[in-house]
């Protein structure tokens, strides 16, 4: 059955799969019910990102971000989201000591949420992990590329592949991780010219984050997108500039209740009006 279908059932990981090579994958980050109930109908997949912990939390990394925030992010846009297929990422920690670690904690992961797969980052050492999750029930979106959760042994958020001496390493990555089973694979901070490369070479889904339009699908952080905040990384398009919006309301809030004009008529309780034995 097509999705289109299917209107009111979720887009499934098989839905998504069938569309390697066709219509882009639309994918976009939430972390909380109202963002989630306002992506929903416009994308394809619905990550909650551990992204979070630098963009709701001002953490300076990802890596203190933990498995209870996870799920506490995720339970909250499960609540928001009907339509998208719903993924939930693995925090730094929670998922690269063994298998059997990984599989403990994303199984956790989907009772709780609901969510229908789970992220996690790493290239040819997570792929006995993947093959272990993905040949147990656990649908994996797995992520390459520039990895935020590696920041403290690369030194940095730095672009991936500008060199083509660095090309085999990262191929080599996102090869074992489809071949071991990942339905679709992140790829951050790319050179153009690799991220196609990669997307013609594997067979899974690649979904690209600063990486090219050649790939099966494209992912921002939808804070990002929102424009909030006064800085952007250079892959991201501000497609609005919500940060100015709220600076203004909350601008004329502010002047409004210093000037005792809020709250105004419309926003007061009168009193009932009082029954007739009372009236003088
Ligand atoms: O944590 C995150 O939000 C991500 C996506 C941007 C891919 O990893």
């Amino acid at each position: 059955m097509s999705t289109a279908n299917r209107k009111n059932e979720r887009i499934t990981i098989p839905d998504l799969v069938a569309r390697k090579g066709a219509t882009p994958i639309v994918c976009l980050t939430a972390y909380t019910k109202p963002i989630a109930e306002l992506v929903d109908q416009h994308v394809d997949l619905v990550l909650v990102g551990d992204s979070l912990g630098m963009v709701l939390y001002g953490m300076n990394s990802t890596i203190g971000v933990t498995l209870e925030m996870m799920i506490a992010h995720g339970q909250a846009v499960a609540r928001g989201s009907k339509r998208a297929a719903f993924l939930v990422d693995m925090p730094f920690g929670s998922y690269e000591e063994s298998p059997r670690q990984a599989f403990r904690n994303c199984s956790r992961v989907m009772k709780e949420t609901g969510c229908q797969g789970i992220k996690l980052e790493g290239g040819t050492e997570m792929a006995e992990t993947i093959d272990f999750l993905t040949s147990r029930g656990i649908p994996v979106l797995a992520h390459v590329g520039l990895r935020p959760q590696s920041i403290n042994t690369v030194g940095g958020f730095r672009t991936q592949g500008r060199e083509k001496a660095d090309w085999s390493a990262i191929i080599a990555d996102a090869v074992a991780v489809a071949e071991a089973g990942a339905f679709a694979t992140v790829l951050e901070a790319v050179a153009e010219p690799l991220a196609r490369e990669i997307t013609g070479r594997v067979p899974n889904l690649t979904i690209g984050i600063g990486a090219s339009a050649q790939c099966d699908g494209q992912i921002l952080v939808t804070e990002d997108l929102f424009g909030l905040g006064s800085w952007s990384p250079k892959f991201v398009k501000r497609y609005a500039e919500t940060g100015k919006v709220i600076d203004e309301a909350v601008r004329l809030y502010a002047g409004e209740v210093r000037e005792r004009r809020f709250p105004g008529p419309e926003q007061t309780y009168g009193m009932k009006p009082e029954p007739p034995e009372n009236r003088s």
